[in-house]
């Protein structure tokens, strides 16, 4: 079910057009896909662990914490990271980002942290899968400022030239609604994100670590790989 909120709905009626409204016009455009990976966007782990802690969710929090990304910044502190990263000229692997592209969050768009809201150390956490969350998340109020069409104008504006009359729009996405929770940027499926890292750019990539379905040997097989990693929500009851 789609579920809008209109928080500011006085200064939607002072445009006097609350008939456009009131029918569930949604404002918000599909986001452009580069603002969707703006890493601007991200919000960090510690929201997501507030609702996806709890078992009748799935858990997914301590499964991720139980889980290989949680680690993904600490295994770069290894002797094993630090003599890899020797071989490539990398003094400090928890600070490069060649290493952190794939190592934790942020990175993984842009090989430059560029929010405070995702710390390295935090390893690849729920939204490198799953998007940047900003505009996905519950309560999250999505606001729009648009230009009000020429035929919703008052006669007095379409005869100001130098009218240009605009409104805003708030919609809350909920994370039960699955369509407007992608529009906002979740990725879904996530099985997508999953070859961003696990491909031949990692310089510890065997080309041979697993054996597929078909008796192939591969790098990453997306079936082995995500029984290891499953999180899903419990069935409904
Ligand atoms: C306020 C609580 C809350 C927060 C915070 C929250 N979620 Fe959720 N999330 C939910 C609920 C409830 C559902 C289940 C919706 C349903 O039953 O279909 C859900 C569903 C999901 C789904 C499945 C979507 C689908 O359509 O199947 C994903 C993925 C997800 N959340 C990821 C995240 C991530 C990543 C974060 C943090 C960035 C996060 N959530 C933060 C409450 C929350
Ligand atoms: C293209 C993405 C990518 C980059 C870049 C990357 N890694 Fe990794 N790294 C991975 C993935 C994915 C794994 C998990 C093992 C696998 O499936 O390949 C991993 C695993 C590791 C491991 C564990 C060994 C193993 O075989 O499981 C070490 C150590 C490591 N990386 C060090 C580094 C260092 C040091 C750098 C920087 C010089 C780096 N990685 C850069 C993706 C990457
Ligand atoms: C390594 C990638 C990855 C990470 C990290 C990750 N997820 Fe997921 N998640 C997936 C994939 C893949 C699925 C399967 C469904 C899909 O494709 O979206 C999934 C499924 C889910 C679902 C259930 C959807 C359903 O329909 O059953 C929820 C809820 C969820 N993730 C929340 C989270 C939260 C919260 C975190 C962080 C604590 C997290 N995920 C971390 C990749 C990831
Ligand atoms: C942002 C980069 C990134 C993404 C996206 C990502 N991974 Fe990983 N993954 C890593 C790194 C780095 C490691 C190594 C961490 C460690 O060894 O502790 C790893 C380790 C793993 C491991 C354990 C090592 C192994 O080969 O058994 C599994 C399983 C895994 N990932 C599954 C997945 C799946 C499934 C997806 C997609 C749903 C996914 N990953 C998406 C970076 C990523």
């Amino acid at each position: 079910m789609v579920r809008f909120a209109w928080n500011s709905w006085a200064a939607v009626v002072s445009t006097g057009f609350a008939v456009a409204w009131a029918a569930g016009t949604v404002c918000a455009a599909d986001p452009d896909p580069s603002a969707v990976r703006d890493p601007a966007k991200y919000i960090g782990i510690s929201d997501c662990s507030k609702c996806h802690n709890a078992k009748k969710v799935g858990g997914q929090f301590n499964k991720w914490q139980a889980g290989p990304h949680s680690r993904a910044f600490a295994i770069l502190g290894t002797p094993e990271s630090k003599a890899i990263a020797a071989r490539l000229g990398i003094a400090n692997p928890q600070a490069s980002g060649k290493c952190l592209k794939c190592h934790s969050t942020a990175y993984n768009w842009t090989e430059q942290l560029q929010t405070t809201m995702i710390k390295p150390e935090d390893g690849v956490v729920c939204e490198s899968c799953h998007g940047p969350a900003k505009n996905y998340v519950p309560k999250t109020t999505s606001e729009l400022t648009v230009e009000t069409p020429l035929a919703q104008r008052s006669l007095a504006d379409v005869l100001n030239p130098f009218s240009r009359p605009l409104k805003t729009c708030y919609t809350i996405i909920t994370m039960e609604d699955r369509q407007n929770a992608i529009r906002a940027g979740l990725i879904y499926p996530a099985f997508q994100s999953c070859t961003r890292c696990h491909n031949d750019q990692s310089p510890t990539w065997k080309p041979d670590r697993y054996v597929n379905k078909q008796g192939k040997h591969v790098g990453f097989d997306l079936r082995q790989n995500f029984i290891k990693i499953a999180h899903p929500m419990p069935p409904p009851n």
